[in-house]
């Protein structure tokens, strides 16, 4: 008999027999992985240990209970947001990003206007996707820094707040995410879930709406393995006690018509002064989807539909735009720039790209897109590297449209005119124009509940170790 097994509950823990019983296919409890959780935040667990228990998590898996505990460990590993006293439903939505994804600044105020809180934790761009904090940025004077008190006056002012993470808030991810990144353990759907849901838990949700990709720019690619983490989301954060659901939505093309910074703001702007722009008609409809259901998880709806109703209407009666820039000033923005935004925009170098021959748009490879952003300026390829708050794409087509040749496809915004040969070029790859018009590709092709999340997570051929 192991010593494990004739272990009491309140016997010490050791990391080693916590490694071995991972690595031999066992699963940890709850204290156990609640032991490796403290360790990581407060360093007493070394970090060859960890990442020996990283990698034994990443080749077997974790049972949804370990998911569940190390979720709710991490989430508990530093401080935490309280929202309970601002008396309103706490909900909030993310997304596994992508690009052109900007739906945060239309469902943060269109829920709010509905009379919830949305305290959202934002994060930057990496890779090839955007991040929510950089093009907030780039509004001259905006705060994302804020203390967990300063949170809380603007959330009783204004009803939504987008900031980032504080030092303090779930340390242990920052320790583990790190190790992962340099282990090669990143890509286990445990792992994933726990990392992102212990982050946006520590806000003390109420609700939270997530909005998994899918399709060429989406962080996962197969639809197998979004499907797996959607279902492992909801599973795990219902377990957790916060009422989720998950969306699978198309990253098959760039959201909306513009990728960037700035430009991504000044389309939003657009949305919410009730301009509806065809090339971005998917983003209004689906954040309309996505507040629909943040209202109606919220309580202040009985079903999906009629909470987007009731975002429809704050849209519609202005009074989403009314906390936008409400919660712009409240953070040291300065809202003017949003008087004008073509004449705020202002970009170091412009081209544009015609379409080099007639046709359909087909398909366009949106993380190959994500790229040509990034490198016109406006990502980053290293944490921590400044970016741009101008550069960006301006998309005059949208996958299915019919273009002739010389017509514009595209406006390339970039820092410097030097910055502009190799996105045009990889642009040029990635949109491919063909004879007859693609399929259409439904913007949300899935939902997961808990009506039918474990269900999923029981029937799924696990995809990723
Ligand atoms: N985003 C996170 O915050 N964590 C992950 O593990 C992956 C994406």
């Amino acid at each position: 008999m192991s010593i494990l097994s004739t272990a009491t509950s309140a016997a010490p823990l050791h990391t080693i027999d916590l490694i071995r019983k991972k690595r031999d296919g066992g699963a940890l409890d709850a204290r156990e992985i609640g032991f490796l959780a403290a360790g990581a935040a407060d360093g007493t667990i070394p970090l060859e240990q960890l990442s020996a228990w990283l990698m034994a998590a990443y080749l077997r898996g974790l049972t949804l209970d370990e998911t569940r505990a190390l979720t709710v460990a991490m989430r508990d590993s530093g401080e935490k947001f309280d929202p309970s006293r601002l008396g309103k439903a706490a909900v909030d939505k993310h997304s596994t990003g992508g690009v052109g994804d900007k739906t945060s600044f239309l469902v943060a105020p269109l829920a709010a206007a509905c009379g919830l809180a949305v305290p959202m934790i934002s994060g930057r761009a990496l890779g090839h996707t955007g991040g929510t904090l950089d093009k907030l940025e780039a509004i001259p004077g905006y705060r994302t820094a804020l203390t967990l008190s300063e949170f809380e006056t603007v959330l009783r002012k204004c009803g939504a707040s987008i900031v980032s993470q504080t030092p303090a808030l779930v340390p242990a991810d920052r320790v583990l995410y790190a190790l992962r990144d340099r282990t090669g353990t990143v890509e286990s759907p445990g792992l994933i879930c726990a990392s992102i849901l212990s982050k946006k838990l520590a806000a003390g949700l109420d609700a939270l709406v997530l909005d998994v990709k899918t399709g060429s720019g989406a962080f996962l690619r197969k639809r197998e393995e979004a499907e797996y983490l959607a279902a492992l989301m909801v599973a795990t954060a219902e377990g957790a006690g916060t009422r989720t659901v998950a969306l699978l939505t198309d990253m098959g093309q760039p959201l909306g018509s513009t990728a960037g910074n700035w430009i991504e703001l000044a389309e939003c702007i657009d949305l919410l002064r009730g301009e509806r722009p065809a090339e971005s008609e998917d983003l209004r409809e689906l954040s309309l989807i996505l507040a629909g259901w943040m209202v109606c998880l919220g309580g202040k709806a009985e079903s999906p539909e009629a909470g987007r109703g009731l975002a429809e209407n704050a849209l519609a009666n202005g009074s989403g735009l009314r906390v936008f820039l409400e919660m712009v000033e409240a953070q040291g923005g300065d809202v003017t720039v949003f008087d004008d935004p073509k004449t705020t925009h202002k970009p170091g170098a412009t081209q544009m790209l015609a379409a080099w021959e007639s046709g359909f748009v087909e398909e366009m490879d949106t993380t190959a897109i994500g790229w040509a952003v990034q490198r016109l300026g406006a990502g980053r390829e290293k944490a921590g590297e400044p970016v741009d708050p101008h550069a960006g794409i301006l998309f005059h087509a949208r996958r299915g449209a019919r273009i002739e040749r010389g017509q514009p496809l595209a406006t390339l915004y970039a820092t410097g005119p030097e910055l502009l040969a190799e996105p045009v070029a990889i642009l040029k790859q990635a949109v491919r124009i063909a004879a007859t018009p693609p399929e259409p590709v439904a913007l949300v092709s899935r939902i997961f509940t808990r009506e039918n999340a474990e269900k999923h997570l029981q029937d799924a051929v696990k995809v990723v170790g």
